[in-house]
């Protein structure tokens, strides 16, 4: 306790020092609040700029995907090799050791699944984000979605205004319906329409052309989703040319949790991510782990 009396004289004033104020290693969120700035660098390495998150949330839409029947047996293992981990409140109520330590990108929002029409959706209280100690909130936002368009962005405005309150980042998934392309034209739009109504961070595809057209035009961070499960060196290569072309990060699912050996494959996809590996070289180690088990 400070004593009243008998205290030394303060007298360190730095006088001539200018006071350090430092600026922000991610795009676009220089002007946001400390407690938001404080999440994402748990979630974004800040000497590199870069994330690799462990997205196993598709049982919200989905039902028991293959890879996610066990996710005590199947995700567990994998939490350690992960940046940040997307899943639902089930999930992480369920099946995360409150002991993992790593910053949680909570699903959101939900409603629809594959059965009917998805991206029909409502959000969960903010009290509740904030008893998981959520580092970042995930919402589904369905650009060009005739049904839900509108819906699915006033979810995400509400989401961010209320996330702001409690400083809590949110995270803008662009949706792709059946009847929508991944092309750079779409997801340009998509990705910008999230960044502009202020997401902090935009997940979306990776897509060919003009990738870079899509990260230049977005303010805030991408990180890219690996859809569906593809052969593990040309996940890598995915992987490889997103970041070369200026994403900030992997938010993957079914490309880690589906591979032969997931394990192999999360320390491969950190070796692109944030070692700047080569995908062949990546895809060495991925043999050579995946061999050594
Ligand atoms: C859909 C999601 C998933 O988390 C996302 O698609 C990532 O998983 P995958 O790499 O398997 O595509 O946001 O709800």
């Amino acid at each position: 306790m400070a004593e009243a009396t008998g205290n030394q004289d303060a007298k360190d004033y730095g006088i001539g020092i200018p006071q350090k104020s430092e600026g922000y290693f991610l795009k676009g969120n220089a002007h946001v609040d400390w407690g938001i700035k404080d999440r994402l660098s748990r979630i974004f390495n800040p000497k590199s700029g870069r994330t690799v998150m462990l997205a196993f949330d598709h049982g919200y839409i989905m039902g028991p995907t293959s890879g996610l029947e066990r996710m005590d047996l199947t995700i567990v293992p994998l939490i350690p090799y992960a940046d940040c981990i997307m899943c639902t409140r089930g999930a992480l109520r369920q099946i995360v050791p409150p002991t993992s330590n790593k910053p949680i990108s909570l699903r959101y929002s939900a409603g629809s699944t594959v059965l009917t029409d998805l991206n029909d959706e409502c959000v969960m209280s903010i009290e509740e984000a904030v008893r998981l100690n959520a580092s970042m909130l995930a919402i589904m936002v369905a650009i060009g979605c005739k049904k839900f368009e509108a819906d699915t962005v006033r979810t995400l405005t509400k989401t961010i205004d209320e996330g702001a309150r409690f400083g809590i980042p949110t995270l803008g998934v662009t949706a792709v319906g059946k009847e929508l392309v991944r092309d750079a034209r779409y997801l340009g739009l998509a990705t910008r329409v999230c960044a502009e109504n202020g997401a902090h961070v935009i997940k979306t595809y990776h897509c060919k052309p003009d990738f870079e057209k899509i990260v230049a035009a977005c303010p805030v961070p991408i990180v890219i989703a690996g859809g569906k499960k593809l052969p593990e060196l040309e996940a890598l290569q995915m992987a490889y040319e997103a970041i070369d072309q200026g994403a900030a990060g992997v938010d993957m699912g079914r490309n880690v949790f589906q591979a032969e050996h997931p394990v192999a494959m999360i320390q491969a996809v950190r070796a692109v991510v944030h070692d700047n590996k080569k995908p062949k070289d990546a895809f060495d180690l991925y043999q050579t782990l995946k061999n050594k088990s």
